[in-house]
């Protein structure tokens, strides 16, 4: 009963290099931590000759009879995608072994099927590194603030996108120009999809909903919009009303009109006050802002990629499955009892910041102000600047069901007087 507890790592990638690497180079910290050695006894690669850094007897191709060894305890898979990540933590669980996770895809696509299976088991799941790298924020989700009621979760959980916003903000560049550098430098990938078109955030989102509101949300339930639409207009439109442009992670519970609670979770550029918290994090960093009905606001901020801040997470969620082990027990999984409805996107109360050029006569302000007016949305501010016969409006609406603020902008979009509608973007966070 002495011995190590001996793990098995699935991929071998940044993060699982820096995993085996930390857990060699800190094995006696490990074992005075857990009250038990560490051994890392295979290391499951589909290419063998691309690790000559891994010692050869440890690497295996396969990876299904790794984790089903008997004498493996914990299984620490960071092979990301869903197969062969499904098939073989499924496995896992079957053979009685605790699994480290870092895969967000897998699960915000099957995270209930997941938790059921490791609960059958009586073996842990635990997930950190999936969500903003190395910010603790899920076990704060599910256990620091397991006796408070949370009202939002808001996040900046892609460092690709923030860093391409940042630098249009600080250069005035395109899209186009800011992504073409972010590649460059190694912080987008050559096929940037994942992470410009929010896939990745809308993951994540899904996670972060479904801890804090212990409901099940999957990444299916999550509205989507990406950051390839930001224009250098819509940046320098947020800089002239104090606001910069994030793409954030956006999980709410709201209140209908009947009373009843539901959630919302959603992905999109928005603009947000230089004020907010969540404007002064730039770069590739992450941060996770919380509202709380005790705690009131929260913010955690740090690194959200990375081989070594994503291997403390996965180390972090190791050492405390390795403790349950030795205790005998299994930790507290996550709770869906709540069960809340999913709201519709077109149902959730957002705001708009819209720019007109417009012609300047009279009745076009009156006009366009009526247009609004039709579809139910009430105008919070008006700015108005003017060129010749021609004018810049600049609205930013008081909070509206999402569908009747797309409608009018459809409705401007048609108007004669509206030479061109060249800003839309949501609005979080202005009081
Ligand atoms: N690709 C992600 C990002 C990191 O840009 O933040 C991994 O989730």
């Amino acid at each position: 009963m002495n011995g190590p507890l001996k793990v098995a790592l699935l991929g071998c990638g940044t993060v699982g290099s820096a995993v085996l690497r930390l857990l060699q180079d800190q094995a006696g910290e490990f074992a005075a931590r857990i009250g038990r050695p560490v051994e890392v006894v295979g290391v499951a690669v589909r290419r063998p000759q691309h690790h000559p850094d891994v010692p050869q007897h440890l690497l295996t191709t396969d990876a299904h009879a790794l984790v089903t060894r008997e004498d493996v305890d914990l299984v620490v898979e960071v092979i990301g995608g869903i197969e062969p990540a499904r098939s073989l933590m499924l496995a896992a669980f079957e053979a009685g072994k605790s699994v480290v996770s870092a895969n967000k895809a897998l699960l915000a696509e099957d995270g209930v099927a997941l938790h059921a299976a490791a609960a059958k088991a009586g073996v842990d799941l635990y997930y950190e590194a999936a969500v903003a790298g190395a910010i603790p924020i899920l076990r704060p989700l599910r256990e620091s603030l397991a006796g408070d009621q949370l009202s939002r979760v808001v996040g900046i959980v892609n460092g690709t996108t923030n860093y391409i916003l940042s630098r249009m903000a600080e250069t005035g560049a395109g899209f186009g120009e800011a992504l073409a550098e972010a590649t460059e430098l190694g912080y987008a990938e050559a096929d940037p999809t994942a992470d410009v078109d929010g896939f990745d955030a809308a993951a994540k989102a899904a996670i972060l909903a479904s801890l804090a509101f212990h409901t099940p949300v999957s990444a299916a339930d999550v509205y989507r919009e990406g950051i390839s639409t930001v224009t250098a207009t819509d940046v320098s439109r947020a800089a002239e009303i104090g606001c910069t442009v994030k793409l954030l992670a956006i999980c709410e519970r709201v209140t209908g009109e009947d009373g009843s609670d539901s959630v919302a979770v959603r992905v999109h550029p928005a603009m947000i006050p230089t004020t907010h918290p969540l404007a002064s994090v730039s770069g590739a960093f992450n941060a996770v802002f919380v509202e709380a009905v005790a705690a009131g606001q929260l913010m955690f901020y740090g690194q959200g990629a990375g081989g070594e801040p994503t291997a403390s997470a996965v180390l972090g969620d190791l050492v405390a499955v390795a403790r349950n082990r030795l205790a005998g027990a299994a930790g507290q999984g996550p709770s869906g009892y709540a069960d809340l409805a999913v709201r519709p996107m077109a149902e959730t109360p957002t705001r708009y910041h819209v720019s007109l050029d417009v012609a300047d006569k009279p009745g076009v302000l009156a006009a366009v102000a009526l247009e609004f007016a039709q579809h139910g949305v009430s105008i919070s501010t008006v700015r108005q600047t003017g060129r010749g016969d021609a004018a810049t409006l600049v609205i930013v609406t008081h909070s509206a069901p999402d569908a009747a603020l797309s409608a009018t902008i459809a409705a401007l979009r048609e108007m004669p007087a509206v030479r061109g509608v060249t800003s839309v973007l949501r609005v979080e966070g202005l009081s």
